[in-house]
């Protein structure tokens, strides 16, 4: 069985951290990198974030690079998301998981994407699960490699609601610009958006059996206490949702996701829409689709594929 190669980009962050998990724990995945970026913390706190996880399940072998400081055009703020995972990001558990041994590389993450794309022998896959500056600045920095880009699984988005305002997704919401330019690129784009990321969760009682199952299912249950209080209470969700998953699972299993084609763009200039991702349901744009949306999951099999990358990590 050959495996679907994939350079994945994070803001480490706690579902980003189950995703690397599901991601190192699958076999049908190989990972080639993590690049980072600013997002869940700054870049130096997800990069630091990424380097303990590896470690947590002993992938140390993995390269990570470390990406943008910030959004292209407007500015950052730390502080916003502390109440979602954490002042470190991953759920600020007692005691932290130890500092890293492990470093990041020397080059950049738009570097070291580059340089993977260019020594492969197959186009790769990019699995960005934050905001998108680091794609981005790729496609603007090397549009000669865009032939070696498979395909693009985000996480980010929504048809409809948002989850940081009315309508807009975090992860767009970090960067528009960013992600007008990855929608507009001509790349084979999916998308994994709240509409399908709000139904593929952990219920609350099925977060909390996590807690004896193995070493790593332990600790990311310990890490999940913030989390569950931003799901429950803030969001009125249903359980804990697995954002950052979904676009790995996508991969592993595409009958997992039911998807539509759809024109969509990223709103850059809407006092209230900015950041939206504006979806062409009933296409009246008379634009091509451009985009693969996933609008649902089977939650049962979706979290199962999780559980098991626990187990096999652990
Ligand atoms: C996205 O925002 C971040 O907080 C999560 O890690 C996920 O990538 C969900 O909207
Ligand atoms: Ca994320």
């Amino acid at each position: 069985m050959e495996k679907i190669k994939i350079i994945m980009d994070v803001d480490t962050g706690i579902d980003d951290a189950i995703a690397m998990c599901l991601a190192l724990g699958n076999e049908k995945i190989e990972v080639l990198g993590f690049t980072t970026t600013y997002g869940n913390r700054g870049v130096d706190r997800t990069t630091e974030n990424t380097l303990k996880i590896l470690e947590l399940t002993g992938k140390t072998d993995i390269p990570v690079a470390k990406g943008a400081t910030r959004p292209i055009v407007t500015p950052f703020e730390e502080g916003i998301k502390s109440f979602i995972h954490g002042v470190d990001g991953i759920g600020d558990i007692q005691p932290p998981l130890p500092a890293p041994s492990i470093k990041p590389l020397e080059i950049s993450a738009v570097e070291f994407m580059a340089q993977t794309l260019r020594d492969a022998d197959r186009p790769i896959t990019l699995v960005p699960v934050g905001p998108l500056t680091n794609v981005a600045t790729l496609i603007m920095a090397h549009p000669e490699l865009l032939p070696k880009i498979k395909e693009v699984v985000i996480m980010g988005g929504s048809t409809m609601q948002g989850n940081r305002t009315a309508v807009a997704e975090a992860n767009i919401a970090d960067d528009p610009e960013a992600a007008y330019i990855v929608f507009k690129s001509g790349l084979k784009i999916k998308m994994a958006g709240l509409d399908a990321t709000h139904k593929g969760y952990f219920t609350f009682d099925e977060i909390k059996e996590l807690a004896d199952k193995n070493r790593i299912a332990g600790t990311i249950y310990k890490m999940c206490d913030v989390y569950i209080t931003h799901c429950r209470d803030r969001m009125k969700l249903p359980g804990l949702a697995m954002h950052d998953s979904l676009p790995v699972a996508w991969l592993i299993n595409p009958d997992l996701v039911k998807s539509e084609d759809y024109y969509v763009t990223a709103d850059i200039n809407g006092r209230h829409t900015y950041g939206m991702t504006v979806t062409d349901v009933h296409r009246t744009l008379n634009e091509k689709p451009n985009v693969t949306v996933a609008l649902d999951v089977d939650r049962l099999a979706f979290i199962k594929l999780i559980e098991d990358a626990f187990e096999a990590l652990s």
